[in-house]
């Protein structure tokens, strides 16, 4: 969440959203057909995917494709369904997508969970959030209209093979939600865990440091609001990442941090370069003035 959006602006956006859809005299809205086609217009739906995340979930997909990792999507934090509607693009044949939010349902959040939800995501409604995944994909995921901490994470032990937690902010649900992604990951299962660094979020930072210090989290990329690891040695790694990155011409990484066993890096989308104007061209001469040198050359 880096860019703290009102209340009102998500109801623009919805606005935006419902009028492609009911607006006949606007042209009928083509779906994407492809994950990249999707991250070109992501920002028509509401929600919180910078570019470079959105680049780096398309460079986990394909890794992971490289090592042969397989299994479904989940997501923690679903909003209007921004990042969802992605990883319906980036399941594969057999794979599924599976969502988890509370929606307006916010009886089981602590007061803590129900001021955040109260502050940025009073106007999410379930219906719309299918509404909007519906535009993009045929069929709805697998949805689990419920807190995170009821994903059943015994009987979906191994399952997923990228999970992404954006759900709630407080402690007691990070850190639950991260030892949740951990039963749940297949071998070779990335976990994108946002968040992990905002000063309104603190709490996820010292879920995310804690289940570091225990051992085995390996840190694969940072980004400014995204951690990308997984846990222990098997599946993509951490050259494969930077060996993808090298090859996108549009990112960057100004730094490496080196964090105890491990060290990681950070990336950014690189600054989009204006094309200097064309320098005016020099004055047609008047009549006068080609006069003028034709009696001066004379002379
Ligand atoms: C920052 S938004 C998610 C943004 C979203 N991933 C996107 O693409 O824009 C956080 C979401 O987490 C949901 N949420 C908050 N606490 C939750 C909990 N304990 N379990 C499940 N979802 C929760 C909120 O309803 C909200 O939709």
């Amino acid at each position: 969440m880096p860019v703290l959006r009102t209340v009102a602006q998500n109801e623009d956006n919805r606005m935006e959203l419902a009028g492609r859809n009911e607006a006949g005299s606007r042209a009928a809205f083509q779906p994407p057909r492809s994950a990249v086609e999707y991250v070109a217009i992501k920002d028509s739906v509401s929600g919180w995917f910078l570019d470079i995340d959105a680049t780096l979930f398309l460079g986990v997909d394909a890794m992971q494709r490289a090592v042969g990792a397989r299994g479904d999507l989940l997501e923690i934090g679903v909003f209007y369904g921004k990042t969802s509607i992605l990883l319906g693009y980036l399941a594969r044949p057999g794979e599924a997508v599976v969502c988890c939010d509370v929606f307006e349902d916010t009886q089981a959040l602590s007061d803590e969970g129900r001021g955040e939800h109260e502050m940025y995501h009073r106007t999410l409604r379930r219906d719309e959030f299918e509404r909007n995944y519906l535009r993009f994909h045929a069929t709805l995921p697998t949805t689990i209209a419920a807190p995170s901490s009821t994903l059943d994470a015994d009987a979906w032990a191994g399952r997923f093979r990228l999970i992404h937690i954006d759900g709630g902010h407080e402690y007691s649900v990070a850190s639950e939600d991260i030892r949740l992604a951990r039963r749940m990951l297949a071998p070779g299962g990335i976990v994108i865990i946002d968040d992990w660094c905002q000063p309104h979020c603190a709490a996820v930072g010292l879920a995310v440091w804690e289940e570091y210090l225990r051992g085995d989290l390996v840190p694969l990329a940072l980004t400014d609001t995204k951690l990308y690891a997984k846990w222990g040695p098997a599946g993509v790694s951490v050259e494969a990442f930077d060996h993808w990155i090298a090859g996108q011409p549009r990112v960057a990484s100004p730094q490496a941090f080196r964090l105890g066993a491990h060290t990681v890096r950070r990336y950014v989308m690189k600054p989009t370069v204006a094309q200097p104007a064309p320098p005016p061209a020099a004055p047609r001469p008047t009549a006068l003035r080609r006069l003028w040198r034709a009696v001066r050359r004379r002379t």
